[in-house]
């Protein structure tokens, strides 16, 4: 496994693979590496000849100097996941090679109207575009390749494949399923700093998202009225403190009003809980009926 720090040096590397005729694979990360993102990984490993990761915590995409600081940094730990998760290249690039600029204002930024302006962007003033700044730059660094993102991230995932598709970026998009704790709750880096009572109550998110799903199952339609189940599961654990609790289009992220078709429908949700704030969601249906359905369509 190589470690490279530059981007120069990642690039060559991977250049000099594609030279050779093989596919690339990226996963780009912002480390405290967890079963989630060692699933993106088995996934790049399966699909592609060459397996790159990247470990870069990016300033940009945080609003509160106090997240940043706090955001756990495992480095060490890091590499040893990566090497047993079979990776060619660690990129670890320092904030200056990213950002030659910083810590003065970056000039050129990335940025996506639309499904970065609702949900998670209310409460993350610029998050998503410190993501596609930084996912732009990474792409331009690694250049033709396949990039995996996870779905626990259904807003970021929505933001990088509009700017690869608008920006006609060589990169195929690929969207992962969510890796959860035995009770539910999704895998994320930021789940360490929960206190084991918050921990507990932190699973009521994913109680919640199958409370909805139950519902479509039983036939509701109304986006409204999944929200009221889904809110209602939450109302039900103190600790935790509801952000939203929505039914989406996946495509768009807007608001359904009516769910024609479940299939297309997203349920997205957002907590606080202690110190931390949860995201997850869930398709409104699940994938064996999507299965199912295309089946029956074809
Ligand atoms: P990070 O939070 O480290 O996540 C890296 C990737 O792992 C993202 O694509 C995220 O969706 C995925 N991931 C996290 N938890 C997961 C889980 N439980 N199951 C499946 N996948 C999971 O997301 C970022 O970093 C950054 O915003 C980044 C894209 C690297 C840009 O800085």
């Amino acid at each position: 496994m190589e470690i490279v720090e530059t981007a120069a040096g990642c690039r060559d590397l991977l250049n000099g693979a594609r030279a050779l005729g093989r596919t690339v694979g990226l996963v780009p990360t912002m480390g405290a590496l967890h079963d989630g993102h060692v699933s993106l990984m088995v996934r790049a490993r399966a699909e592609c000849e060459v397996m790159a990761v990247s470990i870069f915590v990016n300033p940009l995409q945080f609003g509160d100097p106090e997240d940043i600081a706090a955001y756990p940094r495992t480095l060490e730990r890091d590499l040893v996941v990566c090497s047993e998760a079979g990776v060619d290249i660690v990129f670890v690039p320092g904030v200056t090679e990213m950002y030659p600029s910083w810590p003065s204002t970056v000039a050129t930024t990335m940025s996506v109207t639309g499904v970065s302006e609702r949900w998670e962007a209310a409460s993350r003033l610029g998050h998503f575009d410190g993501v596609a700044t930084v996912v732009a730059k990474l792409f331009a660094i690694a250049g033709p390749c396949r990039a995996y993102f996870g779905e626990k991230d259904f807003q970021q995932l929505a933001v990088v494949r509009r700017m690869a598709s608008d920006l006609s970026l060589p990169v195929e998009v690929v969207g992962c399923p969510t890796v959860r704790e035995a009770d539910g709750l999704a895998l994320s880096s930021r789940n360490v700093r929960l206190s084991g009572e918050e921990r507990a109550a932190a699973a009521v998110l994913s109680r919640a998202l199958a409370a909805g799903r139950a519902a479509v199952d039983d036939g509701v339609r109304s986006g409204a009225a999944l929200a009221a189940v889904m809110r209602l599961v939450v109302d039900g654990e103190p600790l935790v403190h509801l952000d939203y609790a929505v039914a989406v289009d996946a495509g768009d992220l807007v608001e359904v009003g009516d769910v024609a078709d479940p299939s297309s429908v997203r349920l997205l949700m957002a907590a606080q809980v202690g110190p931390v704030r949860l995201i997850d969601n869930c398709a409104a249906l699940s994938r064996r009926e999507v299965r199912q359905l295309e089946r029956t369509m074809s």
